[in-house]
């Protein structure tokens, strides 16, 4: 079988060891929690950004937020709707990211808050007319109303679906969406549009082999989110869930594993280079998506194509890098591109890290069955259907969210 073919047979999963999350680089076991944190954790952190997805600047000087519109009577009175214009270089010419925020209309803040990116723009996630349309690059899309590489008014609330926004208010929660392409436009131009420009050493053309990749610069922007949300006295920055669908979840997870202030994080169907594991080569795999998207990884990524048995990490360690914070990883039965056994695979294999830190890790040992879910400190689901996101799935999440956060 050529490696560039997907495999769906579990019986041709190869045999495979994972790398211990709990040995260090220099064989050291870890046993307490601060060797974990401050040497294994680093340790893993340094793997993944040199080798996958490539490291990150932090947050940049001048950067300034502007609440450019705000309703106190959004969606016939149930919600606050707020959009905040975040701008990386202090001025306005430069590259911005345009926050849509919805928190209940009640005055008992600040709100626990999910924070996630689109795929289209903040006007898709709902039909609601005052939302400003997107004028960012899109890809063409007919059923999102995407023409010419830009939104028209027919693309609005065309992911609503997606973002169960009425019940998210009324259990209790805030939302915050940003469109991804305000940070790096989903396709692979060298790195000159987007955020990473910004950042380039004088003579600079294009990211090193071991810095960050588009995947990176969207969790940036949900770390910036979150600097904003800092601010907010209506925003609960203490209880922030950071949720992503698919490439989107990719990035859910990274964030949340680079950066410690969010307190949970969700990967929807996240699949290849975000909750499944690699080794498994179940569906898609390193090489068939650096392939596709040679520009969601790092350069350095590309040596793994076809070799992840020579990869030094496996995604339950990026999971491992959330802990002891909760974080629940979701599948869909039908969406076998993505593998949702390694996804849960991946989730099982962190619980060690997490029992370390005292927690109750994950309490089952084998996949639970189709919409069974797990809700011990490391969450999953499988839910029948398609790669999507559902009105199951984020009940799922408030379920968490309320056992975990609240
Ligand atoms: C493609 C890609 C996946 C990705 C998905 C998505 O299918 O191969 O890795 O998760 O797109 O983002 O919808």
């Amino acid at each position: 079988m050529a490696s560039r073919e997907a495999n769906y047979d579990e019986d041709k999963v190869p045999q495979y060891e994972l790398p211990d999350a709990l040995i260090c680089t220099d064989g050291t076991p870890v046993t307490d929690a601060q060797t974990w944190t401050e040497k294994r954790r680093p340790e893993i952190l340094q793997l993944f950004e040199q080798q996958m997805y490539g490291k990150s600047p932090g947050r940049p000087e001048n950067m300034t937020c502007e609440l450019t519109s705000i309703a106190r009577d959004a969606l016939d009175g149930k919600a606050v709707r707020k959009e905040v214009s975040v701008y990386f270089a202090g001025d306005k010419t430069g590259p911005k990211m345009d926050i849509l925020i919805y928190q209940p209309s009640e005055n008992s803040g600040p709100f626990p808050t999910f924070v996630g990116l689109s795929f289209y723009g903040n006007h898709t996630v709902h039909s609601d007319p005052a939302i400003a349309i997107s004028t960012q690059w899109m890809r063409n899309d007919e059923k999102h109303g995407i023409v010419d590489s830009r939104a028209t008014d027919a693309s609005r609330g065309s992911s609503a679906s997606r973002w169960a926004i009425e019940r998210i208010l009324e259990r209790g929660y805030a939302l915050a969406t940003i469109y991804c392409g305000d940070l790096d436009p989903d396709f692979d131009d060298g790195f000159q549009n987007g955020v990473h420009p910004l950042f380039y050493k004088e003579g600079q053309t294009r990211p090193a082999d071991d810095e960050w990749g588009t995947i990176g610069a969207w969790a940036w922007g949900l770390s910036r989110a979150l600097d904003y949300f800092e601010t907010d006295p209506d925003l609960d920055a203490e209880k922030v869930a950071v949720m992503g669908h698919s490439r989107l979840g990719k990035t859910s997870l990274w964030a949340g594993a680079q950066d410690e202030r969010f307190a949970l994080a969700i990967s929807n169907d996240s699949g290849c280079g975000g909750a499944a594991l690699s080794r498994r080569r179940f569906g898609e795999t390193v090489e068939i998506i650096n392939n596709a998207f040679p520009h969601w990884f790092c350069g350095n990524f590309k040596q793994y194509n076809g070799k992840e048995e020579d990869l030094p990490l496996d995604q339950h360690m990026l999971i491992g890098l959330i802990a002891p914070r909760p974080v629940y990883v979701a599948s869909a039965e039908e969406d076998r591109w993505a593998d949702p056994r390694g996804e849960f695979l991946s989730a099982k294999h962190a619980d060690p890290v997490y029992r370390l830190l005292g927690t109750d890790g994950m309490t089952v040992a084998q996949m639970p069955a189709v919409e069974q879910p797990i809700t011990s400190r490391i969450g999953y689901h499988v839910r029948r259907g398609g790669h999507d996101v559902t009105a199951y799935d984020w009940e799922r999440y408030m379920d968490f969210a309320d056992k975990h956060l609240k």
